[in-house]
């Protein structure tokens, strides 16, 4: 089905970020609208970095649906909101912002719901709830990680970071089996762990290697890296060369915009749109 034209009665929907320019939300967004026949248009946003406020002022009360956001705004998208879900005060952050008609911003975070359908949609034999998980890096991702393993049942939560003290300081705010270990720990903490999960921002965009001892784990542990460029990072690589199962970040970037499509648009995206191989178009064209 083709696109109704843009009409009056359009909805708006978009991602806010800083950079913006370079986010496939647009892309995979569209298409789902665009197979599906609704009248909704979803566009890009880039607020000026010390502007998010005023950017959100200007939105609310019914003008545009709602946004996804990005970096560097998810904190202070949780901080502008009426009200939160306990998943996006869990992850102290937001990945996504609904304008209700009566002014008020409801805060949500579908990045958790994102890892555990790249889990579920690259290795399926793996349920997060039957071994620990390691996670490596103390920022917002890897909060956000650890928030979504420990409600979805992870039985330990293990967060490996250069700076020890952001480690702790995440399994401080977050109650439940977490521990933290200092990056030269790591052998320690993949012992007996079903997945590992590069949270760093260490390889985006072509960074050094991250040099993470993944000979450490179980053979049978699946690895995901949220990054998804590059969609094979040198640390996915070095999985692989293992034999490692592996999940990439593409996987967990179409897994959050699913349930952000159905809070913007009121149902879920339709089936077999192929989003993925548009997506991976516009990474490695
Ligand atoms: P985000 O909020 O997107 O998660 P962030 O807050 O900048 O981003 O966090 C990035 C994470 O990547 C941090 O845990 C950082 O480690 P430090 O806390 O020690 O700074 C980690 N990181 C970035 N570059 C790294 C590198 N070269 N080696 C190891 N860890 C790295």
């Amino acid at each position: 089905m083709s696109r109704p034209p843009v009409t009056g009665a359009t909805v708006v929907a978009g991602v806010a970020g800083s950079p913006v320019r370079h986010s496939l939300s647009p892309l995979i967004q569209n298409a789902w609208l665009d197979a599906a026949g609704i009248d909704g248009v979803y566009v890009p946003f880039a607020p000026p970095t010390d502007g998010f406020d005023a950017f959100v002022s200007g939105l609310r009360g019914g003008t545009v649906r709602g946004v996804n956001v990005t970096i560097p705004f998810k904190e202070q998208a949780l901080a502008c909101a009426t009200s939160a879900t306990s998943r996006a005060r869990a992850a102290a952050a937001a990945n996504l912002l609904i304008f209700e008609p009566d002014g008020s911003i409801v805060a949500d975070n579908t990045d958790g719901l994102g890892l555990l359908g790249a889990f579920a949609a690259q290795a399926p034999g793996f349920h997060v709830n039957t071994a620990p998980v390691a996670i490596l890096g103390a920022g917002g991702a890897a909060r956000g990680a650890a928030a979504a393993l420990l409600a979805a049942g992870c039985p330990e939560v293990r967060i490996v970071n250069r700076t020890l003290s952001k480690a702790e300081a995440i399994a401080e705010a977050l109650s439940g089996p977490i521990l933290a270990f200092a990056l030269p720990d790591a052998r320690q903490a993949f012992a007996g762990v079903g997945a590992v999960i590069n949270a760093t921002s260490a390889e985006m965009n072509g960074g050094e290697g991250l040099g993470a001892p993944l000979e450490a784990t179980p053979d049978a542990c699946v690895v995901m890296d949220m990054v998804y460029k590059p969609l094979v990072t040198p640390f996915l690589h070095w999985a692989r060369t293992l034999g490692r199962p592996t999940v990439d970040g593409l996987a967990m970037l179409i897994g959050q915009a699913a349930p952000s499509y159905e809070a913007f648009y009121g149902q879920p995206p339709p089936a077999g749109v192929h989003v993925r191989a548009l997506a991976l178009k516009a990474i490695e064209p």
